[in-house]
């Protein structure tokens, strides 16, 4: 079985999150035989300084035959004044869409050890654990046309364009159904039907695919303005949500700050299983950003990029026993009151990123068989 992981660190704390997967890594290379085969390139910002790009076209064929892509971060004000085309963002939405990564899981889990640490009362995030799923690779992000273009009046206008197709929504809508089989069983689909024609459609498509092949599986339609409202009036609610790109870019953002820190959740971009081998293309993420102004302090939080890490075991890998431990690792190290800046408790002893990468990796060995 081949076990290729290639590596895009990318910008800011990216490569000091990556750092400490890489330790994971070695570790499960050197005493249980994973034989993971490590390749490394560049993403964002490093890879225009290094090419003139966000992503060469090596690296992106490297990606491409890879068994899975660990990502990092891009992004940061060294490059705000690039030109669009090349701005560090793209090398991250080229991958999505190059790789046809439809399926972004972003899961919101609160470990309760840190319920104080959420912006909202202890009493409604304890317990809470809810499944993003959120369209990667259509709507706004990618729909053409896409420009600004000159009025000639001393007018510009900016045009983006919100398209999708049926199979975009039931391809999607299938994944949610069938990961809250898995679940709760309850699947809650945001769109904004009452002023967009694509949130039109996508009710539509998601009622049909429900009636046609999930009808065992509890479905809610809300309107994505009132989700973002229930998403902090009373989180625990929900079990899947299904919804959009840019929703989901959105939503996701607020569910992190749920479970305490953005420096929490991780995420799976999944493509569809190949025909012949069942094999899917993946690329796995914090869902945070390269968080530029704590960028090189060694102060980052990296649950995210580990926890991300336990997303590709399971999702690549089929290695659900280690995913599961690694997880417990990092839920065991919040337990002992470890924590990096951004979760910081009363009582608690605050760490760097490397001795919090330390810290859930001897977990992690400690409950090895
Ligand atoms: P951000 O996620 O980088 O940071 C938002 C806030 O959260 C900052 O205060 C940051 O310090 C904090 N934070 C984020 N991750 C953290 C962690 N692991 N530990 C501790 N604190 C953490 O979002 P932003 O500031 O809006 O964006 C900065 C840059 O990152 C932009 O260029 C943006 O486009 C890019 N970005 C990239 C990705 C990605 O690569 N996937 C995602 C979001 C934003
Ligand atoms: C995310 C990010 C990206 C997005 C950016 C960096 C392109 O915010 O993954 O959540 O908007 O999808
Ligand atoms: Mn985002």
């Amino acid at each position: 079985m081949s076990n290729t992981i290639f590596l895009l660190p990318g910008d800011g704390i990216g490569p000091e999150a990556m750092g400490e997967v890489r330790k994971i890594i070695a570790h499960m290379n050197d005493t249980m035989g994973t034989g993971f085969i490590l390749d490394e390139g560049l993403v964002g910002g490093c890879a225009y300084d290094a090419h003139g790009v966000a992503i060469s076209e090596e690296d992106m064929a490297k990606a491409m035959a890879a068994d899975a892509v660990l990502f990092g971060a891009v992004g940061g004000p060294k490059w705000d004044s690039v030109p669009y085309e090349v701005r560090p963002e793209a090398g991250l939405l080229r991958l999505r869409k190059d790789m046809q990564l439809f399926a972004n899981l972003r899961p919101a889990i609160c470990y309760p050890a840190l319920a104080s640490a959420s912006s909202l009362k202890p009493e409604l995030v304890e317990g809470l654990d809810i499944l993003i799923v959120r369209e990667l690779t259509g709507g706004v992000y990618f729909g053409e046309p896409k420009e600004i273009i000159d009025l000639g009046n001393g007018q510009k206008r900016g045009i983006d364009t919100q398209i999708y197709d049926t199979y975009e929504i039931e391809r999607i809508a299938g994944v949610a159904f069938e990961l809250a089989r898995t679940r709760q069983n309850a699947v809650c689909s945001m769109e904004k039907r009452n002023v967009m024609k694509s949130g039109v459609l996508w009710n539509q498509v998601v009622t049909e695919v429900h009636k046609r092949t999930y009808s065992d599986v509890k479905l809610e339609h809300m309107l994505a303005d009132a989700g973002g409202m229930q998403l902090v009036r009373a989180p625990k609610q929900f079990d899947v949500i299904v919804t959009d790109n840019l929703f989901g870019d959105m939503l996701s953002d607020v569910a992190a700050m749920l479970t305490g820190s953005l420096g929490m959740l991780p995420s799976a971009s999944l493509g569809a299983p190949d025909a012949t081998t069942g094999k899917r293309k993946a690329l796995y993420e914090p869902v945070h950003g390269s968080a530029p102004d704590i960028a090189g302090k060694g102060i980052a939080n990296p649950i995210a990029m580990i926890a991300s890490f336990a997303m590709c075991l399971r999702y690549s890998f089929n290695m659900v026993a280690e995913a599961y431990r690694l997880e417990k690792a990092i839920a065991t190290v919040l337990d002992k009151g470890i924590r990096t800046g951004d979760i910081m408790g009363e009582g608690c002893r605050q760490v760097g990123t490397s001795e919090m990468g330390d810290a859930i990796l001897a977990e992690f060995v400690a409950t090895s068989a």
